[in-house]
């Protein structure tokens, strides 16, 4: 960290992808609102990730991370969130047969609103708006209204990636990522067959594999029931980084608790 870095500091320097907010009054009542909300991680697990990845780095583990380009207001649902975690610790769990070697889990969710622009607004038929950066900004439809960054916003998003990771936390530690499971994270809605298939021969293997163990005795530990997952987005919009950057309260440092 720079000796004169401060979480606002970023206000003072050049930025390309800030949203032009017309009311700063309730922005600035948004971000102090925000402030005192309760951070998303906490430090302990980011400093957990930290550590996988420098075992990634060593060659001794693999990253995986993986989501949508953006989440939205409009499909946020515990289906959609339950599909993304299912693909992501299928492809995990064939890594990890496969290469006989750990996977660190990144999900690109429970914050990933904002979207950079390559131009700050939009111009169709000699009507210019603002371009859209993201339901944590502003909305898609080409009208004044949705177009105008509403600070109202970064509440919403917040909110949602709360409940996205709460249910990323249940899906991991719960049961569901269960290494006994494996067969349930197959989407019906693979089409492709054979696909299908080749993953449900290789969840067919692991059972062996887990029966095996089992018979000669060994006892089933929490690491056969549950998995890691972390969270990752962007962080486009300081406005909402700067409100969930936290100071660690037993090593005094700071962390963005917005992921981790
Ligand atoms: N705990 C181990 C891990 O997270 C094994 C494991 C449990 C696992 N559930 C999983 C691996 C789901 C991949 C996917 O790696």
């Amino acid at each position: 960290m720079k000796p004169n870095w401060t979480p606002d500091s970023w206000r003072t320097r050049p930025i390309q992808q800030q949203p032009e907010y017309p009311d700063t009054t309730h922005l600035a009542q948004v971000e102090a609102t925000l402030a005192g909300y309760p951070p998303l991680v906490f430090a302990g697990e980011t400093c957990e990730l930290r550590r996988l990845f420098a075992e990634v780095s060593q060659g001794r583990a693999f990253l995986l991370q993986g989501g949508d380009c953006a989440e939205s207001f409009a499909e946020f649902s515990s289906s959609k969130i339950g599909d993304t975690v299912k693909v992501l610790l299928q492809m995990a769990v064939i890594m990890t047969f496969a290469a006989g070697c750990p996977v660190v889990k990144v999900g690109r969710m429970a914050g990933q609103f904002a979207k950079p622009r390559s131009a700050g607004s939009e111009t169709v038929d000699g009507v210019t708006l603002p371009a859209y950066r993201g339901d944590i900004v502003n909305g898609i439809d080409f009208d004044e209204r949705s177009r105008t960054p509403d600070p109202q916003r970064l509440l919403q998003a917040y909110h949602q990636s709360t409940a996205t990771l709460n249910l990323l936390r249940a899906f991991a530690q719960g049961g569901f990522a269960d290494l006994h499971q494996l067969h349930q994270w197959n989407l019906d809605f693979i089409s492709d067959e054979a696909l299908s298939e080749k993953y449900s021969q290789l969840a067919g293997r692991i059972d062996e594999s887990l029966a095996f163990i089992r018979a000669c005795g060994l006892k089933s530990t929490p690491q056969l029931h549950k998995t890691s997952f972390f969270t990752a987005h962007e962080a486009l919009l300081l406005n909402y980084e700067q409100a969930l950057t936290r100071q660690d309260s037993l090593t005094g440092e700071w962390y963005d608790c917005s992921a981790h």
